[in-house]
Formats: structure tokens, C-alpha cells, sequence
């Protein structure tokens, strides 16, 4: 079964031997990059299933002082992958479909959550499309591997 957890101390040793294929490196950065993100705002969760680590992300507490295009108390969903043995196994869309109900229960003082896409990256932005996300045509400008599409998803009734 697969689930979402708090990243811990013991999840240590695994996440950092997932991968990436070479080509889809510039839409997250590496792990070691993205592992000096974390801190009291900005918060890993790790992907499981039957209790092996096989995705990752980072939950950002702090996203709509830092984005001007959030317009709402929301959250940031950054850095998702889906190890590079386990993909296309349904784990990302099956982590997104669990994704409201836990951004409901663990950040009640929420309300949406927002996400960035490279327009390059197909895959992850249809994934997003049909699972809960909008795009809400915004372009954002400001990431390292060129102009990103800007995604919404209301997990709570405001
Ligand atoms: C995008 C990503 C998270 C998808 O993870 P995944 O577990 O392989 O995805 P799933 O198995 O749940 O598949 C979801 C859908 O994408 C499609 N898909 C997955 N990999 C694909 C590929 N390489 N090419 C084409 N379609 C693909 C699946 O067919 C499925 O489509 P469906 O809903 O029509 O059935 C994964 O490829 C990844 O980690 N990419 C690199 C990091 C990244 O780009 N993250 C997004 C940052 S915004």
C-alpha cells in the first residue's frame, strides 16, 4: 500500500539512493540539492510503499511570501519525484490522490496548495491535469531550467 509520510531519520539511507534519469534532473535538481532545502518551513515527505522508500517532496509552508503569483494562504508542493526504478508504476498519481485529504488533515490553516512545472516537462504537468490540479495559465519565470507552468489544487472549502 502506498503512503505519505514525515520524512524521518530512518528514511535517511534510502533517500539518498534514489535516482533520476539523467534527463529529468533539471526539473527537480539532486537529491543532496534539494536535502539542504529542508528546514522548519519548508518540510520532506517521503513516498512508501510496504514500507520502502520510492518518491519524495517537500511540503513548503512559507510559498505565498516568496511567490507573488499565490493569492491565498497556500502551500507550496515542490520537488516531486518518483524514484527512477519505480516509476510508471501509478505512485505519483497515486500519491496525489491521497495528497487533499492529508493536506487537510496536516495543514487544517490551509487551503490550496500551488505547484511549478516546466513547460518542458509533459509528463508531470498532464499528471497534475488529471489529478486534481489546474493550470491557472499563469507562466512563472524565475526557475533555473526555464519558464514554468503555475498549478493550482483546492484541497478545503474555504
Ligand atoms: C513525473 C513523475 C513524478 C511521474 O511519476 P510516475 O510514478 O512514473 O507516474 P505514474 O506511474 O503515476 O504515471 C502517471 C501518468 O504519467 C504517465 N507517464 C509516466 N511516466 C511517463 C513517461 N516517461 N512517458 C510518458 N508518460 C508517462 C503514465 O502513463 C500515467 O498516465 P495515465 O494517467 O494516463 O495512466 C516522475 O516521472 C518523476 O519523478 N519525474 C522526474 C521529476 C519531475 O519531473 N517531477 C515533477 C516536478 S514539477
Amino acid at each position: 500500500m502506498i503512503k505519505i509520510e514525515k520524512m524521518a531519520s530512518q528514511h535517511l539511507g534510502e533517500l539518498i539512493t534514489l535516482g533520476l534519469d539523467e534527463s529529468q534532473v533539471k526539473f527537480v535538481g539532486t537529491i543532496d540539492d534539494i536535502l539542504t532545502m529542508i528546514n522548519a518551513q519548508i518540510r520532506p515527505y517521503v513516498i512508501t510503499v510496504e514500507n520502502q522508500v520510492v518518491g519524495f517532496f517537500l511540503i513548503d509552508t512559507v510559498y505565498e511570501k516568496n511567490n507573488d503569483f499565490v493569492t491565498s494562504k497556500s502551500l507550496g508542493l515542490r520537488k516531486f519525484f518518483i524514484d527512477n526504478k519505480h516509476q510508471g508504476n501509478g505512485y505519483a498519481k497515486q500519491t496525489l490522490n491521497l495528497l487533499p485529504d492529508y493536506l487537510a488533515v496536516t495543514y487544517p490553516n490551509h487551503t490550496d496548495v500551488y505547484l511549478t512545472v516546466n513547460v518542458k516537462n509533459n509528463v508531470a504537468k498532464n499528471l497534475y491535469l488529471k489529478n486534481g490540479f489546474q493550470d491557472t495559465e499563469e507562466l512563472y519565470l524565475g526557475g533555473p531550467s526555464g519558464p514554468q507552468h503555475v498549478m493550482k489544487l483546492a484541497y478545503k472549502v474555504a
